[in-house]
């Protein structure tokens, strides 16, 4: 039995776990509530870390000091960047990295990583996600039943995401995202994490699920799409747990 750590950054995005743990025991510890106890089995820690790189950061660190947990999983949606990733598929991150970390270009829109020094303790641009989770992830991913969005199967990737503390919604910085980085989606906490676990050599990955395009529609299709692509993320996850 492993020490297992579950997260998420929105309430939506954990809701099904937590309403599928047997004997929760809710502890908090640096203003962040811990949910541990079973499920399908395993014995775990649950929490929702909020929005964004720096809370994502914060809570990894204030979990790793906290629990020691063996290994994360972090699950929740993003907005599909590759031209075919469309609402209710799902990616899995095999590499994460900072799209907002660098310098701002003369036209004063992009913003480019630094390609030499990285700012992680480690070095890297890219972080790599846990080579056997990602397999792992990608067996439930396939083996999962998960839910038709727009009428649609979600289809299954892995790849690169791409991190960022914004809420990307327009057609250009999407197609820029794609082009920069070969990102398949982006979202606002994976980098943090995947760096956070680098440096305290915690395996990790990162589990996501599309809600959106991160195009001009971006907003509209979130709030269409947040919950039932939360809910398959979560149940990927349930397939890892019960796979254990
Ligand atoms: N999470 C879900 N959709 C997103 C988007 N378009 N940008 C950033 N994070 C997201």
């Amino acid at each position: 039995a492993q020490r297992i750590a579950i997260m998420g950054a929105m309430d939506q995005e954990i809701a099904l776990l937590i309403d599928s743990m047997k004997s929760v025991k809710k502890v908090e510890r640096g203003g962040i509530a811990f949910y541990k106890g079973k499920l399908k089995g395993q014995k775990i820690v649950l929490l929702k870390a909020g929005v964004g790189k720096v809370n994502a950061a914060y809570s990894t660190a204030v979990l790793a000091e906290n629990f020691r947990p063996e290994l994360l999983i972090f699950t929740g949606v993003a907005g599909g960047l590759h031209p075919e990733a469309m609402p209710g598929d799902i990616v899995i991150g095999e590499k994460l990295v900072q799209f907002d970390f660098g310098q701002i270009d003369s036209t004063g829109f992009s913003v480019w990583p630094f390609r030499k020094l990285d700012g992680g303790r480690h070095q890297e641009l890219f972080v790599s996600s846990d080579a056997a989770l990602v397999e792992s992830s990608l067996q439930a991913a396939n083996e999962a039943k998960l839910e038709p969005i727009s009428g649609r199967e979600p289809r299954i990737f892995s790849g690169v995401i791409a991190t960022g503390d914004v809420f990307v919604s327009s057609d250009e910085k999407a197609k820029w995202l794609f082009g920069e980085f070969d990102a398949l989606a982006t979202e606002m906490e994976g980098a943090a994490i995947a760096h956070i676990c680098r440096s305290l050599d915690i395996p990790f990955v990162i589990i996501r699920s599309c809600s959106d395009n991160a195009n001009n529609h971006a907003r509209v299709n979130f709030n269409q799409f947040v919950g039932p692509a939360s809910v398959n993320s979560a149940r990927i996850v349930l397939g890892i747990l019960e796979s254990m």
